[in-house]
């Protein structure tokens, strides 16, 4: 009892100085009631490690239904999640990777990042509502109907010590993709095509292996699981990159990030692109070809001069 007395008279004294410290240095609106403001945590982000940022959406399989995604996978609905998280790369710079799949993307800023004081609520906070407003935003570029309702992401961060972690991390959530994409691929198939109800198709997959899925999709549908869009199959890294198209002088390559859909799993990825884990110096992109969906998401940004030359 006695203690807390002290303990307020204590916070109010140091709270009325700074206050009137203030008062003389700068025009400063001092109430009583700013001592409240020394109730707020400090989340500083420990230095020297890598930041990751997962935003998630909300209840997607009741949004997916609602908009009449395609099953297993929309291919302008995926386009919308990728449109969302280049706008996030274009706003926080120190973004060096973005990795994205089903309702999910993920954002991996510099080790050094100094981004809002690595204040963790900013930063979590700030990309949760980029994310989210880009994905409203970039809607209709994609689908053709409106949107019924607004979509929410839940968004967390989680810090890694080690490249070696960083890596995991990202080979964890590709293997997600691939568990549950294959999984979903040969339940739709069964219950699209061969007319099997919900339960049968889950009785019919349960206690298979990857293999037999192939096996399933090959032998009753002709279908090469491996030659199914690659974005489907490995999701989406954003990169980025300066962008070189076709036989153009590559010093007038434009900096831009860059949608791939590779293995980042095995070792050739991160060799090929070392700016990842390096010093971060953005790799060269040459594009041979542009197909229509790369084309769209590099147009726009593209188009942006300006934007793209402070990268
Ligand atoms: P919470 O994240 O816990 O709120 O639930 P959720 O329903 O979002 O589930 P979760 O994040 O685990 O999974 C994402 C869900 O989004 C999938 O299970 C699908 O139902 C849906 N989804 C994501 N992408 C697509 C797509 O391209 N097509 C279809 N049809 N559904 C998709
Ligand atoms: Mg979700």
């Amino acid at each position: 009892m006695y203690f807390r007395a002290l303990n307020r008279i204590f916070t109010k004294f140091s709270f009325t100085n700074k206050c009137e410290t203030a008062l003389y240095t700068r025009s400063m609106a001092c109430s009583r009631y700013e001592y409240v403001k020394s109730y707020e945590q400090d989340d500083k982000i420990l230095p020297n490690v890598w930041i990751v940022i997962r935003v998630d959406g909300k209840k997607f399989h009741k949004f997916a239904n609602a908009h009449k995604f395609e099953k297993p996978n929309d291919e302008n609905a995926l386009n919308v999640m990728n449109a969302a998280g280049i706008a996030v790369m274009e706003e926080f710079r120190d973004i060096v990777l973005g990795y994205g799949q089903s309702d999910e993307y993920s954002f991996v800023f510099r080790k050094d990042t100094s981004a809002f004081k690595r204040r963790a609520a900013k930063l979590l906070s700030y990309v949760t509502s980029m994310f989210t407003s880009s994905y409203v935003l970039s809607w209709s570029q994609w689908m053709q109907r409106p949107l019924s309702y607004a979509p929410c992401f839940d968004g967390r961060i989680v810090l890694y010590p080690s490249d070696e972690n960083l890596r995991d991390y990202l080979s964890w959530r590709q293997a997600d993709v691939h568990v549950n994409n294959l999984y979903n691929t040969a339940f739709w198939k069964l219950v699209l095509e061969s007319g099997l109800t919900n339960q049968q198709a889950e009785e019919r997959l349960r206690g298979t292996l990857s293999s037999d899925k192939n096996e399933l999709l090959f032998q009753e549908f002709g279908i090469n699981y491996n030659t199914l869009p690659a974005m489907y199959r490995k999701g989406t890294i954003l990169l980025r990159k300066r962008v070189v198209i076709g036989s153009q002088d590559e010093q007038k390559g434009r900096q831009a990030i860059v949608p791939i859909h590779e293995d980042l799993i095995g070792n050739e990825f991160w060799k090929q692109h070392t700016e990842i884990l390096g010093k971060y110096v953005p790799g060269k992109y040459v594009v041979s070809s542009l197909n229509r969906h790369l084309e769209r998401q590099l147009a726009k940004q593209l188009e942006k001069e300006a934007t793209i030359a402070e990268i």
